[in-house]
């Protein structure tokens, strides 16, 4: 990326993005030149490649042509000019309160007039080496403000304990922080909207391992379109798009998709497979393997 000599070019972008950044726009991604010169978006995870409202559908979707879908733009003067409050604040406490204000009562995108009763914004030790990421709250988080405290967060718990933890030592969060209607998968906008919170998160946490629930999750998280086939059974380099650790020793997480908790309870004879998922962040994570599984 070519560095701005000039101060008054550096100083308009530099109001432009402030702009976007109080329309709660943070991610600035490069568009890739086609052949013929002109600029052109690669997009593919659009709401049609995951608007099933069956669990079971949304697991297993079939591949699509291409994969990666934006590349989030290097280091750059974007960066520089995009610092987030919680830049050089290393207290994690203090740095997640900051992004909970700076969501505020959003109303950034159109979930918060689809009958969503609170934010969600994440619950857990602020300093964990395991994160888990699913896609969306539900009935019982939105009245309760905290993820996974339904039945798929019961089946979450289990799966927590099985790995030797406790909920309160990993953190939780989802993709989006306000219900989708009718538990509707979250759409592109809304993803995309809400997710640069989910990445300012993950810098502040600065987790050894992010475990990604269901293809909703580890799509948006990995940017990369593919079938929950494709995606289980190994560890994915991560970086969260857009936001820095204020720590910068901290080289990014490793990432691993497993099935959704939801999709579990509607087909437990895949809770084999997700306990092998689990099994390869214990190993990465130093954990005992215990003898009782989940
Ligand atoms: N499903 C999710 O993806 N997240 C929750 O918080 C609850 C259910």
């Amino acid at each position: 990326m070519p560095t701005i000599q000039s101060p008054d070019l550096r100083r308009a972008l530099a109001d432009r993005i402030r702009y976007y950044n109080e329309l709660g726009i943070y991610d600035f991604y490069r568009r890739e030149r086609n052949e013929a010169g002109s600029e052109s978006m690669t997009t593919d995870v659009g709401p049609e490649a995951t608007s099933s409202s069956q669990p079971e559908l949304r697991e297993e979707m079939s591949p699509r042509k291409s994969a990666v879908v934006a590349r989030p733009a290097d280091h750059n003067i974007f960066e520089v000019l995009t610092l987030k409050p919680e830049q050089n604040i290393t207290d994690p406490v203090a740095a997640l309160k900051l992004i909970r204000e700076d969501l505020g009562d959003c109303t950034r995108c159109k979930l918060h007039q689809q009958g969503r009763k609170q934010i969600v914004f994440g619950v857990g030790n602020p300093q964990a080496d395991l994160m888990f990421v699913g896609e969306g709250p539900g009935a019982d988080e939105d009245a309760q403000g905290e993820p996974f405290v339904g039945r798929a967060g019961q089946l979450l718990n289990n799966m927590i304990k099985a790995m030797g933890l406790r909920r309160e030592e990993v953190y939780i969060a989802n993709v989006v922080k306000c219900r989708p209607p009718g538990n509707r998968t979250p759409e592109r906008d809304e993803c995309d909207t809400c997710s640069p919170f989910l990445m300012r998160q993950i810098a502040v946490i600065k987790p050894k391992v992010i475990v990604a629930l269901g293809a909703v999750s580890a799509k948006n998280l990995l940017a990369i379109n593919a079938p929950m086939s494709e995606l289980r059974g190994r560890f994915y380099d991560f970086m969260p798009a857009g936001a820095r650790s204020s720590d910068p020793s901290w080289q990014g997480a490793k990432l691993a998709v497993t099935y959704h908790p939801a999709f579990l309870l509607r087909d437990p004879r895949q809770k084999g497979e997700a306990w092998k998922d689990l099994q390869m962040v214990m190993k990465c994570l130093g954990l005992e393997l215990p003898k009782q599984n989940m």
